[in-house]
């Protein structure tokens, strides 16, 4: 390294180097997927001997499930009714990631089924999607008692499964819900306020944070901030 670039220009030329590996990451994941679903396949010789490699992101997922399904890793176990895996298409273009489930989830094992995950359903028709061709899942998989934040032991056993879980589906973009799911997954304190509004990566995969459906729901002027930040994410997706 040139010894005349200070400190902070060679933190910076550190970040800027893992970004751009962070795109190239993603675009090599997407188009190999793309690929081999569809166009390259096709393009074969009809004698050409070459295996397609089907990486199956429906069974991924289930190993990944069935791997944490009686998970007793963190204290959440004891408390919990259901385990809230995540739910809808596993090769989904986009997977929205909220914080923990509440006690709608707990009870019923699904993500995003109260109040906010109605906002959410909503949001998602309005990008011109059906629910189910999206995928929903948290940081945690269980309620943390009263709603609690989730602590720093839990994330760091948890989140293990989540990146599992959107290795397998690979999608193009990650919403990240909220605050603490941003946050979390960027590994930043950074205030909700200044990540959302543009993409950032997450394990190679581009990342929109944006405000949670939760938030929405009390402070209503935050739906032209997020609908700004679906729309980015739609043309992302070309939507
Ligand atoms: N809030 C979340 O963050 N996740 C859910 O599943 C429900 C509410």
């Amino acid at each position: 390294m040139d010894e005349s670039f200070s400190q902070s220009t060679r933190e910076q030329l550190r970040k800027e180097l893992l970004f751009a590996v962070g795109g190239l990451k993603s675009l090599v994941l997407n188009q190999s997927s793309l690929t081999v679903g569809l166009d390259w396949k096709k393009s074969l010789p009809a004698n050409n001997e070459m295996k397609v490699v089907n990486t199956n992101n429906e069974e991924q997922l289930k190993q990944v499930c069935q791997e944490m399904a009686n998970c007793q890793l963190c204290q959440l176990a004891k408390t919990r009714h259901n385990l809230v895996f995540g739910d809808g298409n596993p090769n989904a273009q986009i997977v929205f990631v909220g914080e923990a489930p509440g006690a709608d989830e707990d009870e019923q094992g699904l993500p995003f089924v109260g109040r906010a995950g109605q906002l959410l359903t909503k949001i998602i028709e309005a990008m011109g999607i059906d629910r189910k061709d999206v995928y929903i899942c948290n940081i945690l998989k269980c309620r943390p008692p009263g709603n609690r934040n989730p602590l720093p032991e839990e994330i760091s056993l948890c989140e293990p499964f989540l990146k599992k879980q959107l290795q397998a589906i690979s999608p193009i973009v990650v919403c990240a819900l909220g605050k603490f799911a941003a946050q979390t997954l960027l590994k930043t304190d950074t205030p909700i306020t200044s990540l959302r509004g543009r993409f950032h990566y997450y394990d190679g995969i581009k990342l929109m944070p944006t405000y949670h459906p939760a938030y929405l729901l009390r402070n209503p002027s935050a739906k032209k901030p997020v609908w700004e930040d679906v729309q980015a994410i739609m043309k992302e997706i070309k939507l």
